[in-house]
């Protein structure tokens, strides 16, 4: 008999969507956080271009990737990792400077990716509570044991959609031991720019990483390319568990050419904003408790578990996909990404219709 090892054969699967339209409904997700619209018209030629040498191996050292992110965010080219998908970069950093002697910590309703992160490393997997959806610095603090080697947050957070000011993360790296890795995972964090409290500076103190993706505000989620800023001695123990060649040739044509195109990117953010504030006032006049978000999506509390899976069976029988929010501890939680005008009015009118049904 083939039996996989230990801590694989007790881990369950990474909960991916589950997006199975009823016969004869059209199929609308919005469960993945997706962009509202496909990428930069520069990144789709410069990608289909790409494929004419696909024959050969792609740059496995990201050259032309590295120099405009490093050009446009102002770090240093050699501090820069790229990974297909920040999930990878996630899971290398777990894998190195976590084991089965240790453990990792997130906040309570943390993205779900560093916990499996976590029992693909063998670590133990700790959570800080969180005070109504907004990550507390304190808890994160008092969670620390004298095991604990990383520490992963996002910000903004998925699924909450809140945000940690600046100053509270620098608080949170300064109470956290010198041993122990501070991950800023910003998949989101070009929604959040216009706030000006950019966290790349803390890499210079060498136990800090900075993520960021091409998969949201770039609209590249199916080209697999995230990237990060690391302390050049932690991207080096990182590049040895790294598969080498890790992003397609169309891949980084996509992203390369889509930085060029910053227009583009602050307009879909824009877009992005707007439909969403005007999506969640919607949603609010209609009764629902739905969070601030500084995402491209909101979080939808319903009053119970129950009512959460009630809503959302009712939306799915008409075709339309949220993501229930069990996974990361919130179990009364639909996840609503925002998606297209038409995509975005089917999913009010749905709740809409839902609520005042509901309602006694
Ligand atoms: C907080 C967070 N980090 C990382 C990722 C993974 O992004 P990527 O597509 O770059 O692997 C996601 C995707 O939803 C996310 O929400």
């Amino acid at each position: 008999m083939i039996r996989s090892v230990s801590h694989v054969a007790t881990m369950s699967p990474y909960a991916l969507a589950q997006l199975n339209a009823p016969e004869g409904k059209l199929l609308i997700s919005l469960a993945q956080n997706e962009s509202l619209r496909p990428p930069s018209p520069y990144a789709i030629k410069a990608a289909a271009k790409a494929l004419e040498e696909a024959h050969l191996y792609p740059d496995p050292e990201w050259k032309k990737l590295r120099a405009i992110l490093s050009d446009i965010h102002k770090v240093p080219e050699e501090s820069i990792l790229c990974g297909s998908g920040s999930m990878q970069l996630i899971r290398v950093l777990a894998q190195a400077y976590s084991d089965e002697q240790n453990a990792v910590l997130a906040p309570a309703h943390a993205y779900p990716f560093f916990q499996t992160a976590a029992q693909m490393a063998r670590a133990r997997f700790d959570i800080a509570a969180e005070e109504n959806g907004q990550v507390s610095i304190d808890a994160l603090a008092r969670a620390i044991r004298p095991d604990t080697r990383i520490v992963f947050v996002a910000n903004p957070g998925n699924p909450t959609g809140t945000r940690i000011p600046r100053a509270e993360l620098v608080r949170l790296r300064e109470c956290l031991p010198q041993d122990v890795l501070l991950v800023i995972d910003e998949a989101y964090g070009e929604f959040a720019d216009h706030l000006s409290e950019s966290m790349f500076d803390l890499v210079q103190r060498g136990d800090t990483v900075v993520l960021r993706t091409f998969s949201k505000a770039y609209g590249l989620a199916g080209m697999r390319v995230g990237w990060g800023v690391f302390p050049c001695k932690i991207a080096a123990e990182v590049r040895k568990v790294m598969t080498p060649n890790n992003i397609s040739l169309a891949g980084q044509a996509a992203a390369t050419a889509a930085l060029t195109d910053q227009t583009y990117m602050r307009q879909t953010c824009d877009l992005t904003v707007a439909s969403r504030d005007g999506f969640r006032d919607r949603l609010l006049e209609a009764g629902f408790d739905v969070p601030e978000s500084y995402t491209n999506f909101v979080l939808i509390r319903m009053p119970n578990a129950e009512a959460a899976r009630r809503v959302d069976q009712a939306l799915r029988d008409n075709g339309l996909f949220l993501r229930p929010q069990g996974g990361a501890g919130l179990g009364n939680c639909l996840r609503a990404t925002i998606g297209n005008t038409n995509d975005l009015d089917t999913a009010a009118r749905l709740l809409e219709r839902w609520i005042r049904k509901e309602k006694p």
